[in-house]
């Protein structure tokens, strides 16, 4: 059981082996990658559009102007290469310039980043929305796009275009779709349109895990990103504060976040943790020196309540 569960975390974490750029000190990829990826500290995942996306990455909402470019910078020289903004959180400009600094300091090139957006569905200008994120950014092509949720059909519908649109005209590079939780309501974005989701960006933590919906996705080479991975804000102390997760942390000397995260990516999830704060973005990186075994991950996926804190 042990085996298969290496080998599927293993081909699951399609890693490159260009180790010569990177740009942070090797971790140990006993986690079930056994090849460091070039983008950083995490492992990264084939998506189905053929681009390599990390498994772990900083989420940036409520982070505007100054606290949101230092997160970013930090998070780029902890070794994060995967960053998750929205035209909706009204930070593009300054997760920008924080991407910015860290390329001209030299920490990173643009190749070695992944960056994520979102449209809202509300929109009327959708194709002057993707090019005002570019500029906003300062990024010459966003690596996933999202719908970041539902509107109308109609309106679902003009965004996927649109984004399937910019995938052609190389401003986009994968798109994907984000709180849509059942086959029922997700099926026609696989169905419908030429270019399949790549990632569906969902609540999920370890009291709201849906593994049906990943399995789904899954049939499609989608992968499910899990934003609120430690719950939410205002909800963390749940997550953080269980007894079983705490229990776990213990036993292999890390923190319940750590715990939590390694949770996520271990189970076949993306993870966007949000942060502002420097040691935690450092501690929520440092996950891929140990492995959850069996019985742990039993243990978190029975924590599972299978609701979810937003409604959206
Ligand atoms: N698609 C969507 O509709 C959608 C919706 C919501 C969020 N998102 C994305 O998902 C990301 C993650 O969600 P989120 O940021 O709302 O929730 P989250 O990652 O579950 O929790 C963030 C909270 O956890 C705290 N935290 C982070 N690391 C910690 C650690 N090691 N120990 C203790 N506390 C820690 C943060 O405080 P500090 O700043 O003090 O570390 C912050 O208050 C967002 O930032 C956003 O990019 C997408």
């Amino acid at each position: 059981m042990r085996w298969f569960c290496f080998l599927f975390v293993f081909l699951f974490m399609a890693c490159s082996s260009d180790a010569a750029s990177q740009a942070v000190p090797k971790v140990s990829d006993k986690g079930g990658s056994s090849v460091q990826s070039s983008k950083g500290a995490a492992p990264t995942v084939k998506l189905n559009s053929g681009f390599d996306m990390p498994v772990l990455g900083l989420g940036t909402w409520t982070l505007r102007g100054k606290v949101a470019e230092d997160a970013v910078y930090v998070a780029i020289k902890n070794g994060y290469r995967l960053i998750d903004t929205a035209k909706y959180y009204d930070n593009e400009e300054a997760v920008g310039r924080g991407i910015r600094r860290a390329i001209d300091d030299g920490l990173v090139k643009r190749g070695d980043l992944f960056v994520t957006s979102k449209l809202v569905p509300w929109s009327s200008s959708l194709d002057e929305d993707i090019d005002d994120s570019l500029e906003k950014l300062g990024l010459e092509y966003i690596d996933l796009m999202l719908l970041h949720q539902h509107g109308s059909d109609a309106e679902d519908k003009a965004v996927y275009r649109a984004m399937e649109r910019a995938v052609k005209a190389k401003k986009i590079r994968s798109i994907g779709i984000s709180n849509y939780y059942t086959e029922k309501t997700a099926k026609r974005f696989f169905a419908d349109f030429e270019i399949k989701p790549a990632v569906v960006q969902n609540e999920s933590h370890v009291f709201y895990q849906n593994t049906e919906f990943k399995e789904y996705a899954k049939r499609y080479g989608a992968v499910v990103e899990s934003y609120y991975p430690l719950g939410g804000r205002g909800h963390t102390e749940d997550v953080l504060g269980n007894k079983v997760v705490a229990k776990i942390a213990k036993a292999h000397g890390k923190s319940a976040a750590q715990v939590v995260l390694r949770w996520h990516v271990q189970s076949g999830y993306i993870a966007i943790p949000g942060s502002k704060n420097p040691d935690h973005i450092a501690e929520n990186i440092s996950i891929f020196d140990f492995e959850l075994t069996d019985d742990e991950m039993k243990q978190i996926a029975a924590l599972d309540t299978g609701h979810r804190y937003e409604n959206w």
